[in-house]
């Protein structure tokens, strides 16, 4: 477990994950019924952009760097307020100092009634979750192997909820367990919103994974991709992706409507794109 999300917090790739985790938040809280985050690869919910980690990289000033200040087309102001929102109250001196991670936003944005279990394996970053995470009400810590916290904490007793799937892709393999993962979430609570993440780096390997879920047998799969620049060349990340499942009804339009305009804005070279659609529709595939 080399991975430290640290080094990574706030860049492009946050920045879409986080706007959707918030904007799908806000949808679930829109019935009174309470729901249950589930975040099986949680990281250490509160980033310091000052930091070591984060300055030795800088990829947060690709990412939240550019939008936090900046003069946003309303269309995207209106996408991208739940997840600024949390954003600003990290940083109530103003500025940007202080980055949420998933666990961080899913606690903000949940309500009174609702519940996070934020799972994350790498014992002191579970520590500095715990601590990120200290005072605010209805949040579990858990330090198990994601992959199988599915097992544990799936169904959630109140049957309305999310789960966040986003594994650091540091050992092979891990786009199978990913569709896997989708699959046994999915059996053991098939109403529920997933939203999982992946890296476009290796294109055979991300088109086996759709392919892999698409014949799956699940249904209402989202599919939101887009890159700050050409993918497929050497060097840092250039793109990435989630897949939703169940996502909140007409989200596929707001971020279709939204998505260009944050593409424009942390574009990082030439050949930088999107695109929204879905996976799978309404109905499975015929074999
Ligand atoms: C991409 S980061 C998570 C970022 C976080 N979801 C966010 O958006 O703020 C992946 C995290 O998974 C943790 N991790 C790695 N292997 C794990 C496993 N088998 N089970 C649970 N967590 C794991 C890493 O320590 C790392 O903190």
């Amino acid at each position: 477990m080399n991975y430290r999300h640290a080094f990574h917090a706030g860049n492009f790739a946050d920045v879409l994950k986080h706007a959707l985790l918030a904007r799908i938040l806000r949808r679930l809280g829109v019935k009174d019924g309470a729901f249950r985050v589930v975040d099986t690869h949680a990281g250490i919910g509160r980033y310091d952009l000052a930091g070591d980690e984060a300055g030795r990289t800088g990829e947060w000033t690709g990412g939240v760097g550019r939008i936090v200040g900046a003069d946003l087309p309303p269309v995207l102001a209106d996408f991208l307020a739940p997840w600024l929102e949390v954003v600003a109250e990290l940083n109530p001196e103003g500025g940007l100092r202080h980055y949420p991670g998933s666990p961080l936003i899913a606690a903000r944005l949940k309500r009174r009634q609702d519940t996070l279990f934020a799972n994350e394996l790498h014992p002191e970053d579970a520590e500095h979750l715990q601590a990120a995470l200290a005072g605010e009400r209805r949040c579990r810590v858990m330090s198990l192997d994601g992959w199988m916290a599915v097992r544990s904490l799936l169904p959630p007793p109140e049957r309305r909820g999310l789960l966040i799937v986003d594994p650091p892709f540091e050992q092979a393999g891990e786009f199978e367990r990913l569709a896997e993962t989708m699959v046994e979430a999915h059996r053991r609570f098939a109403t529920g919103v997933q939203m999982v993440w992946y890296p476009l780096k290796d294109a055979g390997a991300v088109r086996r994974f759709h392919a892999a879920v698409a014949a799956s047998g699940l249904t209402r799969i989202l599919r939101v991709e887009q890159w700050v620049r050409r993918t497929g060349t050497a060097g840092p990340l250039a793109g990435a992706g989630l897949l939703l499942v169940n996502p909140p009804w007409q989200l596929d339009e707001e971020i279709a409507a939204a998505l260009p305009a944050l593409t424009a804005l942390l574009a990082n070279g030439e050949g930088a794109g999107e695109r929204v659609d879905w996976l799978v529709g309404e109905e499975a595939p015929e074999d």
